[in-house]
């Protein structure tokens, strides 16, 4: 016979308590408020799949962490401030609506970061970028600073990009470095694919008025300070693997 369960009973993350669900759709909880995870969505975990899986070759792997990549730049644009704008419809009404101030920047650490700059420029047409080269060391994992180009106006815009926050030392690095040009904690809104918890602590406990949106937290760090289960290198997987 026909079933008599309500859809959200037998599709997506909603279709069992929380305590039975799949780990995938569960991200770890992080007590930091400032700390804005993506609602886990069928659409989302399958992209996170995707993008997780050794199997899955670069093509896919660009396509698909550009999705997420997308719905990420999406949610950061809420946190940001709008300004009321009245228009006129066509009709001859007037609307009372906002518009956006415009005050962006997108500040990408190279190299993984980069790839976040697509989905950006997508829904932010001509937007400034910004590049700050930092660069694990394989060997300790300490973040090294090699190179920084920003906007003079820098301190009146923003957006920080890198997919992978793990020990959270390259991202802390070029929150100093932003710091230091004048941009205020509260301006910087650090968009982020997949987080350990372990970063997202250090982050709240350095700087508790920086935002940060990702798709997910992950279980922790592995010996080498790879994201567990995470995705590998993400760098190499998008550019050269
Ligand atoms: C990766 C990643 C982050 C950093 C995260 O970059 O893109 O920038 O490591 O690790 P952390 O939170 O422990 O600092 P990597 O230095 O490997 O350079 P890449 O972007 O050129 O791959
Ligand atoms: N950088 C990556 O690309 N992946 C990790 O898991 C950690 C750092």
């Amino acid at each position: 016979g026909v079933s008599q369960r309500a859809p959200s009973d037998h599709l997506g993350p909603d279709y069992k308590p929380t305590d039975e669900k799949p780990t995938a759709t569960v991200s770890t909880k992080v007590s930091h408020e400032n700390v804005t995870i993506l609602p886990q969505t069928p659409q989302l975990i399958a992209l996170l799949t995707m993008i997780r899986d050794k199997h899955t070759n670069r093509a896919d792997f660009i396509f698909y962490s550009n999705r997420i990549n997308r719905l990420l730049v999406e949610e950061a644009l809420n946190h940001l401030p709008v300004l009321p704008h009245t228009v006129t419809t066509p009709v001859g009404r007037t609307y009372a609506g906002v518009k956006f101030e415009g005050k962006i920047c997108g500040v990408s650490i190279m190299r993984a970061g980069e790839a976040m700059e697509q989905a950006l420029r997508e829904c932010c047409r001509s937007v400034r970028i910004g590049k700050i080269l930092i660069q694990r060391d394989e060997e300790t994992s300490k973040p090294k600073l090699f190179y920084d180009k920003l906007p003079e106006d820098i301190k009146e815009r923003w957006v920080l990009l890198d997919p992978m926050l793990a020990t959270g030392g390259s991202a802390l690095m070029a929150v100093d470095v932003l710091r230091s040009k004048g941009v205020p904690e509260s301006h910087i809104c650090f968009l982020n694919l997949i987080a350990s918890p372990e970063g997202a602590a250090n982050f709240a406990q350095k700087f508790p008025n920086v935002r940060i949106v990702t798709a997910f937290v992950d279980e922790g760090l592995n010996e080498k300070n790879y994201i567990v289960p995470g995705l590998g290198d993400f760098g190499d997987r998008f550019y050269t693997l």
